[in-house]
């Protein structure tokens, strides 16, 4: 019988998750195999994608997680790639695109390596790496790419970054339009500022995090369970008509 908690279920989800070695991914990781999803995870560290299986299956004794260690950047071929995230579990029929990197750097300092690598992991590698799953979501797919504030806004010493998180809002909405007519979703939930090793620089100073916490609504920056209902709602079939979307979890920040 379908209740309006069983919309919520995961267990018949598998979900690959990028970026699970730190911060965003990794919390998400965590909350799918804990709400009894199975979860590939995959970033370049190996030591600590293990570390996490472990430490997920001994919290969470049913948990079904395993790691794939991988430096999205140097992938040439990403239908293999796809093949290898579907061994442990079979097909995914959820990606979670959380691979991302920002290097912060003045204008006049950006290179042509740094503007194409932030340009390539934030951008280049969710569409590539969707569209090598999406022919084995058969029917059932959701992806979930992380786009940003700087989706919608420019913030200092992050140019290709702002370009790369814009440029992913739109490839949310093209990849709605692309896969809707096979019953795959794609959305996006753009995070305000959550502490993670990303956003160290801005936590590290005290000044800086409480003017972004002061522009929120809320009053306050996110903390990673934040993001967790917004994550399982658009994994799940309660989100069954919801395609092309940008979430914006950001305490209000992009409302004033
Ligand atoms: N934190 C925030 O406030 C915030 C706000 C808005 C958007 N976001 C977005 O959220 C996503 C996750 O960010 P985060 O804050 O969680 O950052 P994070 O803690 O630095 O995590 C980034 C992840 O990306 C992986 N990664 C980096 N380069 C890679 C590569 N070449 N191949 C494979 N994996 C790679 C890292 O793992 P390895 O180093 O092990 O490879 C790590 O797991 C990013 O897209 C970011 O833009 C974050």
């Amino acid at each position: 019988m379908i209740t309006p908690a069983s919309r919520f279920n995961l267990d018949n989800t598998i979900a690959v998750v990028t970026g699970a070695s730190s911060g965003i991914g990794c919390h998400m990781a965590t909350a799918l195999a804990e709400s009894g999803a199975k979860v590939v995870v995959l970033a370049r560290r190996e030591d600590t994608l293990n570390a996490l299986c472990v430490d997920v299956k001994s919290t969470y004794p049913h948990a079904q997680i395993h790691s794939v260690t991988s430096d999205l950047l140097a992938v040439t071929d990403f239908d293999a790639l796809a093949v290898e995230l579907s061994e442990p579990f079979g097909a995914p029929t959820c990606l979670i695109n959380a691979a991302g990197v920002n290097y912060r750097e003045p204008v006049d300092d950006i290179s042509v390596e740094s503007w194409n690598q932030t340009l390539n992991l934030n951008l280049s590698v969710p569409f590539f790496l969707a569209r090598a799953l999406v022919s084995g979501m058969q029917n059932n797919g959701s992806i979930i790419n992380i786009a940003s504030l700087q989706s919608v806004r420019a913030f200092a010493n992050s140019m290709p970054y702002g370009a790369s998180k814009g440029g992913v809002a739109q490839l949310t909405r093209a990849m709605a339009e692309a896969w809707g007519p096979q019953g795959i979703r794609a959305n996006a939930i753009a995070p305000g500022f959550f502490p993670t090793e990303l956003t160290k620089a801005v936590f590290d100073n005290p000044e800086k995090a409480a003017a972004n916490a002061a522009q929120t609504c809320l009053g306050r920056n996110g903390a990673l369970d934040d993001l967790t209902g917004p994550m399982l709602f658009l994994c799940s079939a309660a989100s069954a008509y919801v395609t092309g979307q940008v979430l914006y979890v950001d305490g209000g920040f992009t409302a004033r």
